[in-house]
């Protein structure tokens, strides 16, 4: 099973960046020890902060993979174009939040991925990628 993780905007300083929001670890790090847990799954990342970047990976992927964890961080919220990629592609696609985006600021309650995607998991940290990849094991 080939699983990608793609990472939007800002996500590249996990471990530095509002450390009380995100956490301490940095991704890399995170993605180690999910690939030592899980070895019988082929698991990739991607990370970028362009939102063209992000919707060629969508696409390249998108029908090849088994399923994409997306967390489009900041362009989850203002990108009709990475909604529209996910809906275009035959991929799962499984969104993720690090923090709980229901609890925080009003603009972040909007999701242009929500509506295309298979399901969406919220506020459980770094956890909340291995919980989008145990809904891709069933
Ligand atoms: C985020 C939530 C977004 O609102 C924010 O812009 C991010 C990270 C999260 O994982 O909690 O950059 O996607």
């Amino acid at each position: 099973m080939k699983i990608i993780i793609i990472n939007g905007p800002n996500l590249n300083l996990l471990g530095k960046r509002e450390n009380d929001i995100y956490g301490d670890e940095t991704f890399n790090d995170f993605f180690e020890k999910l690939q030592q847990k899980y070895p019988k799954i082929e698991l990739a990342q991607f990370q970028s902060n362009i939102e063209g970047e992000l919707i060629d990976k969508i696409q390249e992927t998108g029908y090849s993979f088994d399923g994409i964890i997306l967390n489009a961080a900041a362009y989850t919220h203002t990108s009709v174009a990475i909604g529209d990629a996910v809906r275009a592609i035959k991929t799962p696609v499984v969104e993720v939040h690090i923090s709980n985006t229901f609890s925080r600021e009003d603009f972040r309650h909007k999701s242009y991925i929500a509506p295309n995607a298979k399901g969406i998991i919220v506020g459980f940290g770094l956890q909340s990628y291995e919980l989008a990849l145990q809904s891709f094991l069933k």
